[in-house]
């Protein structure tokens, strides 16, 4: 088949590496020219694609990124994966959606199976795409992406996907497609129900994380070990599932994609008041973290030289959206502290560069990537640790 994709970020380029490894034509289109020349020379910008993979689907003619919208034309598959971010009130934004629709219309002219895979609530597909488009007999189908970056146990291969169309031959074409790649279909009544099971996923763990979050919290006022406690209770076979408390949630899915649920909930009359409640939780973290930080440093950390380790949302990826460190450093700066960051991968952030960890008077751990330097870590006056991974020293 002839595969375009709309974006070329974490989604994008990682069904277009899935789709050219199965055969198919793949152009990646993406308005970013300087993300379409680097990826055009073979390099990947995302944790899991080697650079060697992509190189290597160029050179047989299989993938080639381009921010010319004529490549849109002709093609039997195209799959939409651009971001869909909340807007400054915490409502969504489907202005990528919308502008990704908007290249459709007006440049595919023959038809072909309209694939939206952007997480986004019930309904995106259905309005906000397919009624936006006329003139051609396009298929459409709903595939939300489940991509966990940087997971090498699940990844687009045998993660079960979901598809949902609005009609059975749109159905029947996106079973042919992503069988070409995944080991396992699942098909559901409609595009509706697969969309809302994407956004129930993450408000599962969001809700969660919130409540392991709390649980934290109470546990340390009344003197005990959270973490040994969820421990104890993992031991359960049965009924329960673990959550780690940590500084907050990151990333582009989990503080994002439950809002989109409330969203649509409060528009039919029926408010989200866990999705809210998570939310006061796990944006309130940092706060937490600040406050057992500053306890712990002797109840002052004016003027003292903090460390924080790890600015991504969560280990090994590089990935800074929405990510907690960001709080948690101006929540330490606002308590005179004389804040840096150390974090390799992701190296330059908010106009900074990642600092070395030695001559830290506090170091704190919000996220802990693979080879970071512990002994260092130690050496510092006080150490408060987010990950629960570090033994001998304070944390949540
Ligand atoms: N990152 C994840 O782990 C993950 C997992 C599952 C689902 N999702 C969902 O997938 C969608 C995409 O997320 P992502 O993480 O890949 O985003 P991303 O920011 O990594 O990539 C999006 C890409 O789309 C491009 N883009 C924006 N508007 C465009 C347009 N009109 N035409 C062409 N390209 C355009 C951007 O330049 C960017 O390269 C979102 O809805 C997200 O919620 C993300």
């Amino acid at each position: 088949m002839r595969v375009a994709i709309i974006g070329q970020g974490y989604v994008g380029l990682t069904i277009a590496v899935g789709a050219a490894s199965a055969g198919h034509s793949v152009v990646g289109f993406d308005v970013n020219p300087v993300l379409v020349d680097q990826l055009n020379a073979g390099r990947s910008h995302i944790e899991g694609i080697p650079d060697l993979d992509l190189a290597g689907f160029i050179a047989t003619g299989s993938y080639a990124a381009s921010s010319d919208t004529s490549v849109l034309d002709g093609c039997d598959v195209i799959v939409i994966a651009v971001p869909t971010p909340l807007d400054e009130a915490r409502n969504p934004d489907l202005s990528f959606v919308h502008a990704a629709t908007e290249l459709i219309a007006t440049q595919a002219k023959s038809p072909a199976l309209v694939i939206n895979e952007s997480t986004s609530y019930p309904g995106t597909l259905r309005n906000e795409i397919a009624a936006r488009i006329s003139g051609v007999d396009h298929l459409y189908a709903s595939s939300p992406e489940r991509v966990d970056p940087g997971n090498t146990d699940w990844g687009t291969k045998n993660t079960p996907r979901l598809i949902g169309g609005l009609t059975p031959a749109a159905v029947a074409k996106a079973r042919e497609f992503y069988g070409s790649f995944c080991d396992s279909i699942i098909e559901v009544s409609s595009p509706e129900v697969a969309e809302a099971a994407k956004i129930f996923e993450n408000t599962f763990r969001q809700v969660n994380i919130a409540l392991v979050n709390e649980f934290a919290q109470i546990a340390d006022a009344l003197g005990i070990s959270g973490r040994e406690v969820l421990d104890a209770a993992a031991t359960k076979p049965y009924g329960f599932m673990p959550f780690n408390p940590g500084p907050g949630v990151g990333g582009h899915c989990i503080p994002v994609d439950p809002s989109y649920l409330a969203h649509v909930a409060n528009q039919v009359g029926v408010p989200a008041t866990f999705i809210k409640r998570a939310n006061e939780v796990n944006l309130a973290m940092p706060a937490y973290v600040v406050k057992r930080v500053v306890g712990g440093s002797g109840g002052s950390i004016k003027g003292k030289k903090v460390v924080v380790v790890g600015v991504s949302y969560k280990s090994n990826v590089a990935d800074t959206r929405e990510a907690p460190a960001a709080a948690v450093i101006d929540l330490l700066r606002e308590q005179g502290a004389t804040v840096t960051w150390h974090d390799d991968l992701v190296g330059i952030w908010r106009g900074e560069s990642s600092s070395t960890i030695a001559g830290a008077d506090v170091a704190v751990i919000v996220t802990k990537h693979d080879g970071v330097d512990l002994t260092a870590i130690k050496a510092c006056g006080y150490v408060f640790d987010c990950t629960g991974t570090v033994a001998g020293v304070d944390g949540i």
